[in-house]
């Protein structure tokens, strides 16, 4: 498995991440298969928040599975993420909120301390001052090592900073290769003929390439919002084509070729994956030892329904 450096944060981590947010399905028993298959295969990094599952539930199954997997908490990096709450229907980033919420992940999760935590989805209310007095409280108690943030446009991290003192190393933003916003609006600069060159995310890749923040891509072999997945969907032939031809040559999956895309990408992204089925994410995690050369890269993204203005 590949491993990367997070600036200012945890060191040599998996290039995959497991996402847990699919795991309120599954019995204990299945979680820890879920977490031993995906260490097995050089996974050493776990992506939840609170919003996944009714009362967290995620945390909950993933603890009940975790001391079946024969792993030590220290083996793993454990990452939440809080502020969506979508059981009052609001964003909460109150210090209030952000400590509550924390303290609930720790029990779920039964563990002392969480390895990053990030703001999850922004909340408009928000008050800086507060944010940062909730991350000093949660640094000097132990309870989170590294903080960073999800689905935040360069200039929320910048009103962030000001106030905030730990480093933010993370952006969580959504990235696959029907979903590819953060990369098209650079591409497609400036041209009114396409709705490509919107800039949705204010120079989002470039703002944390220059600011050393790792950008973990959420979602990535997703349509739309949650909409499948487009691997083997007849609505994307040429795709499943380009990626079929690429799976053979490298004997991976069409799936691990859809994450070697945006492994290859030189940010040194992560992705976070979100398969529950074991099968699946050992074919996913031969992703880390593809090469895609330049124009495989290239190939794919046309592929995906673009053009090279
Ligand atoms: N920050 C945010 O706002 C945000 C938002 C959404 C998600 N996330 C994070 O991102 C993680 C991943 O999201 P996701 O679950 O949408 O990711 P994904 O990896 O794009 O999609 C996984 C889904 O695709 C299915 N799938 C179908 N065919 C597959 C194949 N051949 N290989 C692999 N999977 C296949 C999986 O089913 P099987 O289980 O049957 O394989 C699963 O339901 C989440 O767990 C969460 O941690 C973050």
């Amino acid at each position: 498995m590949k491993k990367i450096n997070i600036m200012n944060g945890p060191q040599n981590v998996s290039a995959i991440i497991q996402g847990c947010m699919r795991m309120p399905a599954l019995t204990k028993e299945e979680a820890a298969k879920v977490i031993r298959t995906a260490y097995d295969e050089g996974v050493n990094f776990f992506d939840h928040a609170t919003c996944y599952g009714e009362n967290g539930a995620a945390e909950t199954r993933f603890a009940e599975g975790f001391p079946l997997t024969g792993l030590k908490r220290e083996d793993i990096v454990i990452q939440s993420k809080c502020g969506l709450c979508f059981d009052r229907n609001e964003f909460d980033w109150t210090k209030e909120n952000i400590l509550s919420s924390v303290d609930d992940s720790l029990r779920r999760l039964n563990i002392e301390y969480l390895d990053t935590l990030l703001l999850h989805r922004p909340d408009v209310l928000y008050d800086p001052e507060e944010v940062a007095e909730a991350f000093d409280v949660l640094e000097k108690s132990g309870k989170v090592r590294c903080f960073g943030v999800s689905n935040l446009v360069p200039m929320q991290i910048e009103l962030l900073k000001k106030y905030v003192r730990q480093p933010l190393v993370i952006n969580q933003v959504q990235l696959s290769l029907d979903q590819s916003q953060l990369i098209d609006q650079a591409l497609y600069m400036n041209n009114k003929t396409t709705e490509f060159s919107i800039n949705r995310d204010g120079n989002a890749l470039d703002y944390c390439r220059l600011n050393d923040i790792t950008i973990q891509a959420w979602s990535p072999l997703q349509v739309g919002m949650f909409g499948g997945t487009f691997i083997d969907n007849p609505d994307y032939p040429e795709l499943n084509r380009v990626l079929g031809e690429l799976a053979e040559r490298e004997n991976v999956s069409k799936a691990a070729i859809a994450i070697a895309w945006i492994l290859r990408h030189p940010a040194k992204m992560q992705a976070i994956i979100g398969s529950m089925n074991p099968e699946h994410i050992k074919e996913i995690c031969a992703a880390a030892d593809v090469e895609l050369s330049h124009h495989d890269w290239y190939a794919l993204y046309l592929a995906s329904g673009k053009y090279l203005p």
